[in-house]
């Protein structure tokens, strides 16, 4: 079976190290593996307008932020497909016939809508658009018969969805659909990095995101000012390593060769943490040391960034042809699907038969 893989993001702001841990990386990896048939990378606007339909600015002016992102982390136009969601109109047409598959009950189940229903206090107003993307996730995924969709847990809800309408639409139409494995980061403290200050979720209006793109300056006070042990006050007392960002930032980020080069008194992180925890390490040491490694993994991509920034009219049209081309795969799709659903009335030639015979009589 071919490998086609499809995953994307919202372009409601430029990308953190959450989403470097969390996917990004990840994606590179597997694109210089070349382990895949097609792989194709969407800025998923159409989504993003769901609950920002009244700041259309914020999405269009993100578009090229996370564009920037995706290049200066090593995303190859040469080797995938990057591509803009709105630019691609069958995915809206194919999200129209899924719909009728799909019960208001079964969207009200998601999980993930369940809570953005919440943070959004959308309670009594939910837009209909935003209730139903879900629906039209599906069709990203399905458009390009994407069978492996690298994302966070929290998009788990949507593969789930998206299955059950390939099964749905493959049993009352005929096999058309491929279903979708979603890819979760290997190791747990990529599922989620939490915000600077200790918070579960990183967030722009929290201001506790460290940003790709952020200066060396920024780096280094976000670092500075991380949420670490509250009572790990004197160097010489034990600290504690649960809950201590500084700590997670080290297990997401930190290898062995970042310590043989900037903290060679120390093997790994686990010498670190037992030192850390028995007493007499201080903060300021650590905060030091995730600076120099955050540092090491941030300036390649702040490097590309500038070069990738220096012509932006290229960069739309790394995306204006990936559209383009994204867009040939999925109106394939769409013509299949709506084969299967007998609304081909022009290229059926046997339905034109029958219906003259009918009448000839
Ligand atoms: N829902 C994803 C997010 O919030 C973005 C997205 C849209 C996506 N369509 C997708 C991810 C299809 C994977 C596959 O980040």
């Amino acid at each position: 079976m071919s490998k086609i893989i499809l995953t994307g993001d919202r372009p409601t702001g430029r990308l953190h190290v959450g989403h470097y841990v969390g996917s990004l990386s990840r994606r590179v990896e597997i694109q210089q593996k070349g382990d895949f048939d097609e792989m194709f990378v969407m800025i998923a606007d159409a989504q993003a307008l769901t609950d920002n339909a009244e700041n259309p600015e914020k999405v269009r002016q993100n578009i090229i932020e996370v564009a920037l992102d995706y290049l200066s982390c090593g995303l190859d136009p040469e080797k995938i497909t990057i591509f803009i969601q709105s630019q691609v109109p069958e995915l809206t047409e194919l999200a129209f016939y899924y719909m009728n598959l799909v019960t208001v009950s079964r969207l009200q189940r998601n999980p993930t809508v369940k809570s953005e229903i919440q943070m959004r206090n959308f309670e009594t107003s939910i837009p209909v658009g935003f209730f139903t993307y879900p629906i039209s996730q599906a069709s990203d995924i399905t458009a390009f018969k994407a069978n492996i969709v690298p994302v966070g847990e929290d998009q788990l809800p949507m593969i789930e969805q998206t299955n059950e309408i390939v099964r749905k639409f493959n049993s009352v139409y005929g096999e058309t659909l491929v279903e979708a494995k979603a890819v979760l980061p290997e190791r747990k403290v990529c599922l989620r990095l939490p915000g600077t200050d200790g918070k579960a979720k990183m967030s722009k209006s929290l201001g506790n995101c460290i940003y790709l793109a952020d200066t060396p300056e920024q780096v280094k006070q976000a670092v500075m000012s991380m949420y670490t042990d509250p009572d790990h006050i004197k160097v010489s007392d034990p600290g504690k390593i649960e809950g201590n960002v500084v700590f997670t930032y080290l297990d997401a980020f930190a290898t062995d060769e970042h310590f043989e080069k900037f903290l060679p008194e120390y093997k790994n992180l686990q010498e670190l943490k037992d030192h850390y925890q028995r007493g007499g390490l201080g903060d300021m040491k650590v905060k030091r040391f995730l600076n120099a490694v955050l540092e090491s993994v941030l300036e390649p991509i702040r490097q590309r960034r500038k070069q990738f920034e220096k012509d932006i009219p290229a960069v739309y049209e790394i995306l204006r042809k990936g559209s383009e081309k994204a867009r040939a795969v999925a109106s394939k799709t769409l013509e299949e699907v709506k084969n299967a659903m007998k609304i081909n009335y022009f290229s059926d030639e046997e339905l034109i038969k029958v219906q003259s015979e009918k009448y000839s009589g």
